[in-house]
């Protein structure tokens, strides 16, 4: 066995890809040799991101499904097999129930929880051929511990990690293992843009590295290090696990 990473003839699929975690993703598992594919419902974006990593791009929304259908026949017909699919496509709203209006509701759940059993259903014949293959989902450490006012989103990720659990048992027997991933705060278009939302914005970047125990926020790089391993034959036996990737963020008893 060796510790280096090579996914040289591994493809992959990258959702969401263009910025923020899914680019960091995409960078590392290029790094490690992988043929990659970014995925965006941002085209321009994508595009430059793409270009910029040397990798290839499908723009579709994961939330249509003739758009998912078309991405998975446009990588079989390019590739012919898939070993990687990394779900990371997400939005996330900060809203408490009565502002959570059922348009919001719908339009959350509907990328980043369906968007999820959506691309992976479409994928699932080219995993199984392409097999040993893999499925990482790109939950939250909402999903186990929250704030009152994500309320949508801390369900849909509570999803993923639900789902990732049952896909394990379901696919693992087929070649195809799934895991999840659930990152704390991660430096991204995303997180900054939580940040503006927030009346001092320093103040509010100084409480969030004073509960992180390790004092800093994730890269998005560190994310896609984790996910090149768990892509490899050295994570042959991780099945159905969830990763937290948070500093120790969700370890502290607030009392
Ligand atoms: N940044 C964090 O602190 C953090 C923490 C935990 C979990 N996450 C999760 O990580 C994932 C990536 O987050 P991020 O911080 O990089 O977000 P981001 O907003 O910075 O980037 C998300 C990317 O997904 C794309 N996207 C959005 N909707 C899409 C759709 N319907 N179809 C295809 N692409 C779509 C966006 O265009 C964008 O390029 C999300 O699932 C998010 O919930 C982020």
């Amino acid at each position: 066995m060796s510790l280096q990473i090579n996914l040289t003839g591994k493809v992959a699929l990258v959702t969401g890809g263009a910025v923020g975690i899914g680019r960091g993703i995409a960078e590392m598992l290029a790094q490690a040799g992988a043929t990659v594919v970014v995925n965006d419902i941002d085209a321009e974006g994508g595009r430059a991101t793409a270009d910029a990593l040397r990798v290839e791009f499908i723009h579709a929304d994961v939330s249509e499904e003739a758009a998912v259908t078309a991405m998975a026949s446009t990588i079989d017909a390019r590739h012919g097999a898939l070993h990687l699919l990394v779900n990371n496509a997400g939005i996330a709203t900060f809203r408490g129930i009565a502002e959570t209006e059922p348009s919001d509701w719908d339009r959350l759940l509907d990328v980043d929880l369906k968007g999820v059993y959506r691309v992976t259903r479409a994928c699932l014949s080219l995993l199984e051929r392409s097999a040993p293959a893999s499925v990482v989902n790109i939950a939250s450490v909402h999903a186990q511990m929250t704030v009152s006012t994500m309320t949508a989103y801390a369900a849909a990720k509570g999803g993923v990690v639900a789902m990732t659990r049952s896909l394990a048992q379901e696919l693992g027997p087929l070649g195809v293992r799934v895991n999840a991933v659930s990152p704390g705060f991660v430096d991204t278009p995303l997180f900054r843009r939580w940040l503006m939302t927030e009346p001092d914005q320093a103040a509010s970047l100084a409480r969030v590295l004073g509960i992180i125990p390790v004092g800093h926020v994730a890269t998005a790089a560190e994310i896609g290090a984790l996910v090149t391993f768990l892509a490899s034959d050295l994570a042959r036996s991780i099945n159905g696990a969830n990763y937290v990737v948070d500093g120790g963020l969700t370890t502290r008893l607030m009392h």
